[in-house]
């Protein structure tokens, strides 16, 4: 597996710059930031802030909870659970540049106590076992050939009883059209189909309890997307068109949304 393809994938260089200029565009100091001031950027994934928020209610996320965010990319995530539902984040990203920028964010906005932010590989995850509350994960298994392998590091590092929750993309019928803001071609394309995933989160001891289909909704959202100065297109190279192409797989199925939250009972 080539993980350096993997996070080449999402490195463009100047990120932190990238963002700040849409900050300012927008009317936004960067020397003032709110969470709030940055989710028109740093949810990447498939229908924004609402993904995130909708996944965190599904999994019923409490005050105090101890979160694992695996492929936390720019942070957005991890720093609603921690302003708004109060949970302590740790967030784990294979890319560096969206690990130093998410650290840098959170210092921003004053959640740096309440999220820490560390590079690793979601395969090999270097926390004890029983470390977690909740895993939780929003597009980033599509880039994982090894699922069981995953999805037991999962397990591993769950509290008995805990959940996983994830927001994930996975294969519909026919093949996908590229590029696509995860994979510029089908090397690190590793989407799986809806009977395979249920199959594999059992066997590593998962058991469904939310299974919500949004492709159709995702499929909207991009539709409706209006490019603005402060935007996911700053977040990688050429993303206008792989988001584009993300839209017509999704209206076309070829590739499917899902939102879910797994038990785990240890
Ligand atoms: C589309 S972004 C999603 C970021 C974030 N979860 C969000 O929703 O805003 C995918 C992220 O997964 C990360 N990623 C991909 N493969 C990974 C791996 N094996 N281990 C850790 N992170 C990985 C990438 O570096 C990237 O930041």
């Amino acid at each position: 597996m080539d993980y350096e393809a993997v996070a080449t994938q999402y490195t463009q260089g100047n990120l932190l710059e990238r963002i700040f200029g849409g900050l300012l565009a927008v009317g936004k100091d960067p020397e003032h930031l709110s969470v709030e001031d940055l989710t028109p950027v740093d949810h990447f994934h498939t229908l924004g802030p609402s993904a995130t928020a909708g996944l965190a209610d599904a999994a019923g996320l409490r005050e105090g909870e101890v979160v694992l965010d695996v492929g936390s990319g720019l942070g957005g995530p991890a720093r609603m659970l921690a302003a708004r539902y109060g949970c302590l984040v740790t967030g784990l990203d294979l890319t560096p540049e969206f690990c130093t920028a998410a650290g840098e964010l959170n210092r921003r906005v004053g959640l740096q106590d309440r999220i820490v932010i560390q590079e690793g590989n979601a395969l090999a995850l270097p926390f004890p076992e029983n470390s977690f509350d909740v895993v939780w994960t929003m597009h980033v298994s599509m880039n994982i050939a090894d699922k069981a392998g995953l999805f037991d590091q999962f397990a591993r590092v769950l509290k008995p009883g805990g959940r996983l929750a994830f927001f994930d993309l996975i294969a519909g019928a026919g093949d996908p059209i590229f590029p696509l803001p995860w994979a510029d071609e089908p090397s690190i394309n590793h989407l799986v189909a809806e009977d395979e995933l249920r199959t594999l989160l059992s066997a590593a001891g998962f058991h469904v309890q939310h299974w919500e289909d949004l492709t159709a909704e995702g499929a909207a959202f991009f539709a409706k997307l209006t490019r603005s100065p402060l935007g996911p297109h700053l977040l990688i190279k050429d993303m206008a068109p792989k988001m584009d192409n993300l839209r017509r797989n999704l209206e076309s199925g070829r590739v499917r949304a899902i939102r879910s939250v797994a038990g785990f009972p240890g």
